[in-house]
């Protein structure tokens, strides 16, 4: 049974199969309207999320299908102790594909081995984020034409940060991509992510902490928020979690043509002075990921079908 649990479980041409089915559906969105008639869609999120359970649900009503599922981990069986495992077999029983969000790393491939019917990963833990790096990817599709040569400045938490680890590993298949790595000292990019991504595809990439100095050669500003929910102790929180804040001063050596990102929630890292500023693609990125969904769900339901 096809999941999406890494970014990496997409080839290339799929992912630009996905980007070709999204384009589709928001030029011709009737065409899609009954597409997943009679399917159900579970939402299993033991996690807080506004975006990445709304959209899915978003995802599946506009594809004609229905949804089932909870929103916390204790309004779950979970919270008697059952296995994750079990969860995934219980629901297999009910529904046709599953979006999942745990805060464990690694709990949706596990429920995908028991599963018997496609799995998502919603987000797991300071792990990975695929169905995010979808809505980035179709993001920096539309706003620069393509993947290739753009120099990708990442700025925030890198460490705990599970969009960025997402979005190096699908941009790391481009040509002519830079990173430039900006965090402090404390939340910089895993050396996991380094070695075994950027290292072994011969990624060019700089570290440093200095967002105004790096400004001038990004191509892309992906933005993050400190992932509070897992430092181990709040005073270390409160003293990074406003390392950076990006002002409409701090743009003044920005490309004309930046495109600036951020996953969301924001919490303080992008002045709400820079929305109204073309280069602001955040809310764009939220739009985009619903149709993403859309295109996914579709690929994962087709292969299941055969
Ligand atoms: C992100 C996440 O959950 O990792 N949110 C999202 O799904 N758009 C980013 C974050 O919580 O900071």
């Amino acid at each position: 049974m096809r999941s999406l649990i890494d970014i990496l479980d997409l080839s290339v041409e799929e992912i630009d199969k996905l980007i070709a089915t999204a384009n589709d559906i928001i030029a011709n969105p009737d065409d899609y309207a009954e597409k997943c008639k009679r399917k159900k869609l579970a939402t299993l999120f033991f996690e807080p999320s506004t975006r990445t359970r709304l959209s899915f649900e978003a995802a599946m009503i506009e594809l004609g299908g229905s949804v089932i599922g909870f929103s916390a981990a204790n309004n779950s069986s979970a919270a008697k102790g059952e296995s994750v495992s079990d969860t995934a077999k219980t629901i297999s029983c009910y529904a046709d594909i599953i979006a999942m969000r745990h805060p464990k790393e690694g709990a949706p491939l596990v429920a995908s081995r028991a599963a018997s019917i496609p799995v998502i990963n919603a987000g797991d833990g300071g792990h990975n984020h695929p169905t995010q790096t979808l809505a980035d990817l179709l993001t920096i599709y539309r706003e620069k034409c393509g993947f290739n040569n753009l120099t990708i400045g990442l700025c925030g938490d890198l460490k705990f940060g599970r969009t960025v680890h997402s979005l190096i590993s699908a941009m790391s298949r481009y040509s002519g991509i830079k990173f430039v790595l900006i965090s402090p000292e404390e939340l910089k990019l895993p050396s996991y992510v380094k070695k075994d991504v950027l290292e072994k595809n011969d990624i060019q990439f700089e570290q440093t902490t200095d967002l105004e100095g790096a400004m001038p050669k990004l191509d892309i500003l992906y933005m993050t928020r400190v992932q509070r929910e897992r430092f181990f102790n709040e005073e270390d929180y409160l003293r990074l979690k406003d390392s950076y804040i990006l002002e409409p001063n701090k743009l003044k050596n920005a490309k004309k043509d930046l495109c600036i990102m951020h996953p969301l929630p924001r919490v303080n890292e992008i002045s709400v002075a820079i929305d109204d500023d073309p280069r602001a693609c955040y809310f764009k990125q939220v739009l985009n990921g619903k149709y993403m969904r859309m295109a996914l769900i579709l690929m994962l339901l087709e292969e299941a079908a055969k």
